[in-house]
């Protein structure tokens, strides 16, 4: 059975950060969405798409705006216990309140509660699509990967593997992050909507031996991604270099050991070298931007235009629990907060597109998400761009979609979230 979804439609035709961002989208103000099978077959001008619906349900979304659903390009589901946990930096931030948290996913249980918990709210907050790091153990991306398999929804993530700097009962071993690692890949990747992201949390938690393993791993299983960190804080980029003093930079401790590559993805990425940004640029990498996370652990401003005009590739995430939001509304609101503390002025659609087709690419599954392109999964979001009295007040002011939309990106939240859908189901709303 077919369903026409209408409502405002906004559609990118263009990577906003390379033509003039009101350009880069189409705007239908009556617009509708056209879902078979659990896919876009059309979006549009309502009369264009209705006209090729026939018989199909129609659920109408008032003027709600619909987009694809949201992707969070990096987060930590084990961490969804202790967001907003007071008064650390990154290192003590780790030891203090994360690496407790995260021994607890020993137990399978414990691991499949917190993983339906994240999904849910994740959905809640009109996200459909998260990349995830797990915790080291394997049961924890079983929990992940079965949870998102029952809510039908794409999702990418791997076992976090640590071998030196983190407490007993919460490391591997070279050999055992890559038997462990490999054994979840066959599992997992390809399986339904799931695809596996090699994951060495950073590099001073794993050995060279480690990172090397990993490295081997990877050019094994070529089409999975890789995910880590980058150069988040100055402390942290202090003590890798005292532990890999053969290092030219940061971005080298993964290069050295095969770990660098168009299927990559950085979190944070703030503190660059020259030579770091060459080389990312080069390689088609991705950074993932995480600017609640930034703020909140005090790492630093993310310069998002200078990246993008450099030619990076660069998606938007949460860092749940690092960051202080599972909304990708928020993250939208501090990315562009940053960006005026960075020097620009991030505009509207460079925002949406940020938090949809970008960390799409990024996670390189911009076939299947993030656009509402005939063919992608009918992962959808509807917004209400007056979901609460300050947001309305604001938005019947708006001449143009750019204008109305934005209140609702700084002050919007789950509220705003009117509906989701997840390969043209309705999940929510
Ligand atoms: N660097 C290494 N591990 C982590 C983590 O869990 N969160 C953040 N924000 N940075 C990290
Ligand atoms: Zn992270």
């Amino acid at each position: 059975m077919a369903d026409l979804i209408t409502g405002q439609v906004l559609r990118f035709v263009a990577d906003p950060f390379a033509v003039p961002p009101e350009e880069a989208a189409i705007h239908d103000a009556h617009g509708a969405i056209l879902v078979e099978g659990g896919h876009v077959v059309a979006a549009g001008p309502v009369d264009a798409v209705a006209a090729r619906a026939g018989a199909a349900r129609r659920t109408d979304m008032g003027r709600a705006l619909l987009l694809p659903g949201f992707v969070d390009a990096h987060m930590h589901y084990p961490q969804t216990g202790i967001i907003a946990s007071w008064g650390k930096r990154l290192i003590d931030w780790l030891d203090t309140y994360t690496f407790p948290e995260e021994m607890r996913f020993e137990e399978p249980a414990y691991a499949a509660a917190r993983a339906e918990r994240t999904l849910d709210l994740a959905l809640a907050h009109g996200t459909t699509t998260l990349a995830s790091f797990c915790t080291i153990h394997s049961v924890s991306v079983d929990a992940f990967f079965s949870a998102a398999e029952a809510r039908g929804m794409a999702v990418v993530a791997g076992k976090t593997c640590m071998d030196r700097n983190a407490p007993a009962g919460l490391t591997d071993t070279a050999e055992s992050a890559f038997d462990a690692s490999e054994a979840l890949i066959e599992a997992w990747h390809g399986k339904g909507r799931a695809r596996y992201a090699i994951t060495p949390r950073f590099s001073p938690t794993s050995s060279r031996e480690q990172l090397e393993a990993l490295g081997a791993l990877w050019a094994q299983h070529p089409d999975c991604l890789m995910q880590t960190h980058l150069s988040e804080q100055t402390d942290e980029i202090a003590w890798m270099h005292d532990l890999f003093p053969e290092a030219r930079d940061y971005l080298d401790t993964y290069e050295a050991f095969g770990l660098l590559g168009e299927r990559a993805l950085y979190g944070h990425a703030i503190h660059l070298r020259p030579r770091e940004r060459a080389r990312l640029a080069e390689t088609g990498a991705a950074l993932v931007h995480c600017p609640t996370s930034n703020s909140f652990i005090g790492s630093g401003l993310f310069d998002m235009a200078r990246a993008r005009a450099e030619g990076l590739s660069v998606g938007l995430a949460t860092d749940t629990g690092g960051g202080s939001s599972f909304s990708m509304l928020r993250t939208m609101a501090a990315a562009y907060e940053i960006g005026q503390l960075a020097g620009s002025a991030l505009h509207p659609a460079q925002l949406l597109w940020l938090a949809t087709e970008g960390s799409a690419r990024a996670l390189h599954m911009e076939g299947e998400i993030g656009t509402l392109a005939p063919g992608s999964a009918a992962d959808l979001v509807a917004l209400d761009l007056g979901a609460t009295p300050a947001i309305a007040q604001r938005a019947a002011r708006a001449e143009s979609v750019w204008e109305e939309v934005f209140p609702t990106i700084m002050m919007g939240d789950d509220r705003a979230v009117a509906g989701v859908w997840v390969g043209g189901r309705r999940a929510l709303g």
